[in-house]
């Protein structure tokens, strides 16, 4: 059985908030609302005519500059071209990759407050979800896939190295696989977080280790459908294999585009300025408004309590017309806490903090 889809009970919150006068502030999505940066649209439009099927492992050129692009912006070195696998968006693979690893009846360890699709995947697998933060409190049982993510959604947690590095090391004496959900890795703000390729993490071994990334928020690409894996060659061949069958295939206009998106570093940046600055903005509004913001030290949220119910804030937060996410969307931990997301145009983020400040 899976869960209800979650953003289905904030209906009757968005009703209200998208009541005020002055328009909704919606801030309970991480979609992109900054335009496609046109070095990106231009690949996309100049394949547009190519007829004939895409590969399902991708292009030469979208591998070559996924490698570059994980080496260049985040030290990832020694990964090889043969694996690095696109991907249709992240989240289908979050959602199939238990399923195409083939660890159904085992446990999917995933992060206490975590994104739901780890559940959704370990459900659809016919897996057990284990909500856990540590590898003590899970037994002597050994799971059949490990999830990581940092920078964390809903959180903005960062896992430092030594955190990582244990992971990893317990995971390659019992043999387990450790998937690391990084698409908001390029988002650093008060700390700087670090892939589970990078040489300090793994010494260099990617074995039983996948990457995953997304270019849908760091390039504002989340209406292309654009991500892909890397990491363990085994694996990725493995993986490559069923998806080829699958026909999980990334469409060969979002492939050229993708290889623009990782060849080009300087809208990345001018993204991530513009994040930082709605975050800066929103983060001070929610502390004067009497908000405790805990961890969100990178990624796209601010993980913010009153010391009340979840369900309660959001009700505050949409009578004045600002619409985030109840922490209990990413598991019980998250009842005292909502998830706010960074993405609003300035103009929107603005009115925020003016409802906010004046509340
Ligand atoms: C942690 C995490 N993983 C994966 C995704 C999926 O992103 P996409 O499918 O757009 O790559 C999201 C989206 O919000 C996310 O927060």
């Amino acid at each position: 059985m899976l869960p209800d889809f979650p953003w289905d009970s904030l209906a009757g919150h968005a009703a209200r908030a998208r009541a005020h006068p002055d328009g909704v502030v919606d801030l309970s999505v991480g979609t992109p609302v900054d335009p496609v940066p046109p070095v990106i649209r231009a690949a996309l439009a100049s394949v547009s005519e190519v007829p004939g099927y895409p590969t399902t492992h991708g292009t030469p050129a979208l591998r070559a500059a996924a490698v570059a692009a994980m080496a260049r912006r985040f030290g990832v070195v020694g990964l090889s071209e043969g694996a690095v696998l696109p991907t249709i968006g992240s989240k289908e693979l979050v959602a199939w990759l238990p399923t195409l690893l083939g660890v159904g009846g085992r446990a999917v360890v995933f992060p206490e407050v975590a994104y739901p699709t780890y559940e959704v995947g370990a459900l659809l697998a016919g897996a057990r979800p284990v909500r856990s933060d540590g590898l003590t409190a899970l037994g002597p049982e050994v799971p059949g896939l490990i999830w990581l993510n940092s920078p964390a959604n809903p959180t903005g947690r960062v896992l430092p190295v030594e955190h990582l590095r244990k992971v990893v090391s317990w995971a390659r004496e019992r043999g387990v696989v450790v998937a690391s959900d990084e698409c908001y890795l390029a988002l650093g703000w008060d700390a700087e977080p670090v892939s589970i390729l990078h040489p300090s993490v793994c010494d260099g071994d990617f074995t039983g280790l996948l990457a995953v990334h997304s270019l849908s928020k760091s390039s504002s690409l989340a209406g292309y459908r654009a991500g892909f894996l890397t990491g363990d060659p085994a694996l990725v061949a493995k993986l490559l294999e069923i998806r080829k069958h699958a026909g999980m295939i990334v469409p060969f206009p979002v492939q050229a585009a993708m290889s623009a998106a990782l060849a080009d570093d300087d809208h990345i940046a001018a993204q991530k300025a513009r994040f930082g600055r709605r975050r800066d903005a929103l983060r001070a509004a929610l502390v004067e408004a009497g908000f405790t913001v805990e961890h969100s030290e990178a990624g796209l949220y601010l993980w913010a309590t009153r010391g009340e119910s979840a369900w309660d804030t959001v009700s505050w937060l949409a009578d004045l017309g600002v619409l985030v996410a109840p922490g209990t969307f990413y598991g019980p931990a998250g009842d005292k806490h909502v998830r706010v997301a960074l993405t609003a145009t300035d103009e929107r983020v603005t009115a925020a903090v003016v409802r906010l400040t004046t509340a």
